[in-house]
């Protein structure tokens, strides 16, 4: 009986195939051709019709048990594809969960920016506002409105760099041409911010600037040729050499410690008139001498002085009605004499070791 023969060929060839396919998409073949519309064994149940009455039960109740066995096997074969393919998965998504984390590196604020923030802090507590300018400046407003006339050493290419403008125009400095000086440079100082803020804001002023400047010197234990600055600059009436020395006395004492002497200097900077230096006392000697201070017991840690009048009337403010005062800091010079800092380059090298101490 060829019928019964073809149906015990095809499962035996479907039982090969089922157990000897080696993923689900090999299976999925094999279902079709055997179980599908085209299938073969579904091509045999089409024969069944041809049959007479009295093969007809016998060979139709052979042909489901082998539809049944194809189908059992199937299902099981999958289910075994189904299961390896999970366990390969596993094995290769593996997390050993024993091992210890990866503990993420967190970063902290810079010292300067510490030191910045902490001066800012003190003077918005005297009623300071907190100003800003551009690292590229004009010459106009970084010398020449400060009263350093066009043959002022620090004017030279040696001390000040300038910047080509390849593309006139493309910058917008309106006030480039205001005394017919069209020089842009990285800012030297942050003394600028001065006449930026004299001309956009009328007294009284009481602001401070910190911000970064520029300056053509080899890196050494104290200079670097980029370093910040923060400004102060006091416009108001009646303001006398008195207030700047007590404003600067609060100052470094909130900063060093309440325990640091000041002691003010005679000295010259083109926009203020009368100029000091001030120092502050040794915090390592207590101002002995030692070799921090050079034995002199100590520390120079900023310039000031009276608002010259020139720089007023070169802002519009009338000087017969105001009167200020200004004055200069490195926030690098304040980071090394507050902790002793023995080399500047220390604050631009980014050695975690180093800055991870403060
Ligand atoms: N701009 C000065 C410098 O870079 C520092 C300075 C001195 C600023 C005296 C001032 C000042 O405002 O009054 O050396």
């Amino acid at each position: 009986m060829s019928i019964i023969d073809d149906l015990k060929a095809i499962e035996a060839e479907a039982h090969e195939g089922i157990f000897g396919a080696g993923d689900l998409a090999n299976l999925d073949k094999i279902r079709v051709a055997v179980t599908g519309k085209k299938g073969s064994l579904t091509g045999v149940l089409r024969q069944m019709g041809k049959l007479s009455p009295q093969e007809r039960p016998q060979v139709g109740k052979l042909a489901n048990e082998v539809r049944n066995r194809v189908e059992a096997a199937l299902e099981q074969r999958r289910h075994e594809l189904e299961h390896a393919a999970l366990e390969a998965r596993i094995a290769a998504d593996s997390v050993d969960v024993t091992l210890p984390g990866r503990v993420p590196t967190v970063g902290s604020e810079h010292l300067i920016s510490q030191i910045i923030e902490e001066m800012e802090q003190i003077f918005c507590g005297m009623g300071y506002t907190v100003e800003d300018g551009p690292y590229v400046e004009t010459s106009y407003n970084n010398f020449t409105a400060l009263n350093a006339p066009l043959d002022h050493p620090s004017r030279s290419a040696r001390d000040t760099f300038y910047v080509v403008d390849n593309n006139p125009g493309s910058l917008d400095y309106s006030e480039v041409h205001a005394n017919g000086e069209s020089d842009i440079l990285l800012r030297t100082q942050t003394s600028g911010v001065q006449i930026r803020t004299m001309l956009k804001q009328k007294p009284p002023i009481y602001m401070i600037a910190p911000g970064t400047v520029f300056r053509p010197d080899t890196p050494d234990a104290c200079h670097l040729p980029q370093f910040n600055q923060i400004e102060g600059l006091v416009v108001d009436e009646g303001i006398t050499f008195g207030d700047l020395k007590g404003t600067l006395d609060y100052f470094i004492r909130e900063m060093f410690g309440k325990d640091r002497a000041t002691r003010y200097r005679p000295h010259f900077f083109p926009f203020t008139e009368p100029s000091c230096e001030v120092d502050v006392s040794c915090g390592v000697c207590h101002g002995e001498g030692c070799r921090f201070c050079k034995g002199t017991g100590w520390l120079e840690i900023l310039g000031c002085g009276m608002v010259d009048p020139n720089v007023l009337d070169n802002c519009g403010v009338d000087h017969e009605k105001y009167t200020g005062f200004a004055f200069g800091i490195g926030a690098e010079r304040v980071a090394a004499l507050r902790y002793n800092l023995p080399d500047l380059r220390m604050l631009m090298t980014g050695d975690e070791r180093f800055l991870k101490q403060f």
